[in-house]
C-alpha cells in the first residue's frame, strides 16, 4: 500500500486552505488509484510549538507529544501533497516551522503541491520547493494553482474551476509514480 498525506498547511482561523484541502481529499479519493491511500494531515491538530523556543514546564510535556506525533505521522507516508497558500511570496510560517521538525523522516520521498493566493500560490511552490530539496523530498512539476479571484466567491467561498482537474490528475500521477518509485531507494 502507498500512503499519501495531504498535509493542511494553513492553521489561520476561518483559513480558505480548509476547503481546499477537502477538495483534495475528495478528489485523490474519487480517483480509485489501486493501492493507494490518502490521508488528510492537518497542522493546527498538532499545536506544534516554535522550533526551539523556551516553554514552561507545565507546557514541555504537550509540546514534547505534539512534536512526536507530527514527526511520527509525517513518517508513516510515502508521498505528500502539501496544500499551502502564499504569505509574503512564500509558505506560511506554521508550514515552515512545523518543516523544519523533519528530515529523515520524509528523506527520498516525492510531494505535490496544491497552492492559492492571488496568483494561485505559485510563489509559495517555489519557496517550498527549496525547502523540500534540502530535506531530500523529490517535488514533481505539475501542480494545482488556485486563484483568490476566480476560485472563490468574495475570496472565502471555495468554488474551484473545472479545468483544474487536469492539473490535480497530472500531479497525483506524478506523486503516486516518485513515491512508488523512491520506496527502492529507501
Ligand atoms: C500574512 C499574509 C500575507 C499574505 N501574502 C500574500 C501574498 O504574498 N501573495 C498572495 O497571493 N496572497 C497573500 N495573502 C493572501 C492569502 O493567500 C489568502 O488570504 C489565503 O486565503 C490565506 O490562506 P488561509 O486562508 O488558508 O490562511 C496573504 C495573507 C496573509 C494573511
Amino acid at each position: 500500500m502507498l500512503k499519501i498525506g495531504i498535509v493542511l498547511g494553513s492553521v489561520r482561523e476561518g483559513r480558505n486552505g480548509e476547503a481546499v484541502a477537502k477538495w483534495v481529499l475528495d478528489f485523490a479519493k474519487n480517483r480509485n488509484d489501486e493501492g493507494v491511500e490518502y490521508e488528510l494531515v492537518d497542522l493546527a491538530n498538532y499545536n506544534l510549538p516554535f522550533l526551539g523556543a523556551p516553554l514552561a514546564e507545565a507546557q514541555q510535556a504537550d509540546a514534547q507529544a505534539a512534536i512526536k506525533g507530527w514527526s511520527e505521522k509525517m513518517a508513516s507516508f510515502d508521498g505528500y501533497i502539501f496544500v499551502t497558500p502564499e504569505y509574503n511570496h512564500a509558505v506560511g510560517g506554521a508550514l515552515k516551522n512545523a518543516l523544519d521538525f523533519l528530515n529523515p523522516e520524509v528523506n527520498n520521498k516525492a510531494a505535490g503541491f496544491v497552492g492559492y493566493g492571488s496568483l494561485g500560490g505559485v510563489r509559495a511552490h517555489e519557496n517550498l520547493r527549496l525547502i523540500l530539496g534540502e530535506l531530500q523530498v523529490a517535488d514533481v512539476r505539475t501542480a494545482v494553482t488556485f486563484s483568490l479571484m476566480a476560485d472563490f466567491e468574495n475570496f472565502s467561498v471555495f468554488k474551484p474551476a473545472a479545468y483544474h482537474a487536469d492539473n490535480a490528475n497530472g500531479m497525483l500521477d506524478q506523486v503516486i509514480s516518485w513515491s512508488r518509485a523512491l520506496k527502492t531507494v529507501r
